[in-house]
């Protein structure tokens, strides 16, 4: 994790003015500018800064000097709240006290200034350039392993990538009250559409709502039934449910962990109306196969994503639950467009988050576009006017200017997350106790997230107890006592799913039982997923990797 530290004033006035002494000053800049620090600055900074420049320079110098160090810092806002605080506080001095105040609302790890004495009061450490180079950097670069900690995600990591623009963008909201829909959404589905390749895209109020509204816009109802993935996050089935039709689970692949295409056949009946490809942890199903599936027994690729059996005239549509796999790729195709229509989570924590719920619809077809639009809005075309049944599943302004700016660092921050992957599969790979995640060769995988399966042996293995279940299954306490130990390391981890979908007690009226989906039922008890996210540095990763092999060295 990049340490965060707030530059006071005087430093850039040094550096700028060549005072002597200034070099621990500038290399504190240039480690910023190198992005192996985190900048920030309180807003007051840039008026005290450009005073005293115009004091000894031009005014276009002064403004060359200020904007100069504009770019690489992320700037804390002076508000009213700020100000309060400011003026109650003991401290004399009150830009001192801006500044104190700005560090602690962000929970900086450190204030750099030259004088220390004017941060006594301040809840974050201050240091000086040459003690914070000497001592604190230093020694956070050299840190081994016990003093760590990895969180399984940590969205604060990408504030500094963002919070400027996100912040302007708000307010633009606040200011012109444009809080449901309007322009900041229509931009937003724009550009997520584009980078689809997809024709219609709809922001809508979370990707549970776009589950429901891809099967209710193609008619799916009562007495339908729609294939998913056993392996899957519960959402995907609640798009079935809330149409009035009936899921019917498939097992997972061995190595995708996406559904199993060589077992779709079996679960297809003459009430089949669609499957959901799931684009599970953030790699593409494989929708290929299961188009040749249907074509071998006896179905007709109609338009994308529709299948037509030749002699019943029974309609299947394939649709895509892309929560976790924004970007991502099948056969150099990005998800999205797979199928006849397609939905997308913006849940805080997916690969592209909102500040709050939002999701996407998306499709080719102008006439499920067009219900889409209704649908997302109480099946009107026209404000109070309704043709059809629908319900409120808009997306929020704020939410579609949130997306809007992160949208622009979703590329870099899928590399950031294929990096963690590569560096993880590089360090674990002699481990033989776990089974890695596999990079499909047809798939672009864009590690929403990294599942790792802890083989269960028969026997006691390295201590674990080898559990016996009420059905005689045997099953490997090791993946529990694995998150345990990596826990009690300051590391958290993931449990992606639990519970497999036949499994879950509201589904019990579906009558499955233990034992039907072996594969899923072994990841349930078995797959552990490790943090991340694309800020993880090399550091943490190793960290994670070491501790993982430390506890089967135990
Ligand atoms: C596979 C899958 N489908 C659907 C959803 C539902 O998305 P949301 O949380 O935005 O409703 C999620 C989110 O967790 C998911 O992981």
């Amino acid at each position: 994790m990049s340490k965060k530290i707030l530059v006071d004033v005087n430093i850039f006035q040094d550096v700028l003015s060549n005072r002597e002494g200034a070099y621990a000053g500038a290399e504190i800049l240039n480690l910023i500018k190198k992005k192996e620090l985190e900048g920030w600055v309180s807003a007051n900074t840039y008026g005290i800064l450009f005073y005293l420049q115009r004091k000894v320079n031009s005014e276009e110098k002064a403004r060359k000097y200020v904007s100069q160090i504009l770019n690489d810092f992320v700037i804390i806002p002076t508000r009213k709240r700020l100000i309060q605080h400011a003026l109650e506080s003991d401290s004399p001095d009150f830009e001192d006290n801006i500044q104190i105040e700005s560090a602690a609302q962000f929970t900086m790890d450190a204030i750099i200034t030259r004088n220390k004495k004017d941060f006594e009061n301040s809840r974050v450490p201050a240091y000086t350039p040459e003690e914070y180079l000497e001592n604190v950097f230093g020694s956070h670069q050299d840190t081994k392993s016990q003093s760590l900690t990895v969180p399984f995600l940590d969205l604060k990591a990408q504030l500094k990538d963002v919070y400027n623009d996100v912040d302007d963008e708000i307010t633009k909201i606040i200011s012109n009250t444009a809080f449901v829909m309007g322009k900041s959404v229509a931009e937003f589905e724009r550009a997520f559409g584009s980078i689809h390749n997809s024709k219609y895209c709809y922001g809508v109020s979370t990707g549970t709502a776009g589950n429901h509204m891809v099967l209710w816009a193609l008619g799916v109802g009562p007495g339908d039934e729609v294939i998913i993935p056993d392996n899957t996050f519960i959402a995907t089935a609640w798009g079935a449910t809330l149409c009035g039709a009936k899921p019917v689970f498939v097992d997972c692949h061995t190595a995708s962990y996406n559904i199993d295409p060589s077992k779709v056949e079996a679960a297809i009946t003459e009430k089949t109306k669609a499957i959901v490809a799931v684009h599970l942890y953030g790699q593409a199903a494989d929708v290929g196969v299961i188009s040749e599936e249907l074509m071998v027994n006896g179905f007709e690729l109609k338009e994308k994503g529709v299948f037509v059996h030749k002699d019943s005239g029974q309609t299947i549509y394939l649709v895509e639950d892309c929560a976790q796999a924004h970007i991502g790729e099948h056969k150099g195709t990005r998800v999205g467009g797979l199928g006849i229509a397609s939905s997308f989570s913006f849940y805080p924590g997916k690969n592209l988050g909102a500040y709050g719920e939002g999701g996407a619809v998306m499709t080719d077809s102008e006439e499920l576009a067009k219900k889409f639009k209704m649908i997302r809005d109480h099946g009107a075309e026209q404000k109070y006017y309704h043709q059809i049944y629908g319900h409120n599943y808009r997306m929020e302004g704020i939410q579609g200017a949130v997306l809007g700016v992160k949208l622009k660092h979703l590329e870099d921050w899928t590399n950031g997350r294929r990096r963690v992957a590569a560096k993880y599969k590089e360090l674990l790979k002699d481990v033989e106790q776990i089974k890695l995640p596999k990079e499909m060769d047809y798939a672009k995988h864009v590690y929403h997230l990294f599942v790792i399966q802890v083989n269960s042996e028969l026997g006691i293995v390295n201590g674990s107890k080898l559990v016996n279940s009420e059905e005689g299954i045997v099953k490997s306490a090791r993946r529990d006592e694995l998150q345990k130990y990596l826990n009690e390391n300051g590391i958290a981890t993931g449990l992606h799913y639990p519970v497999p979908l036949h499994l879950q007690p509201c589904f019990e009226h579906l009558g499955y039982k233990k034992g039907d989906f072996p594969v899923s039922e072994e990841l349930a008890e078995q797959g552990l997923s490790l943090p991340m996210y694309a800020e993880l540095t090399d550091e943490q990763i190793g960290y994670v990797c070491e501790k993982v092999k430390e506890f089967f060295k135990k």
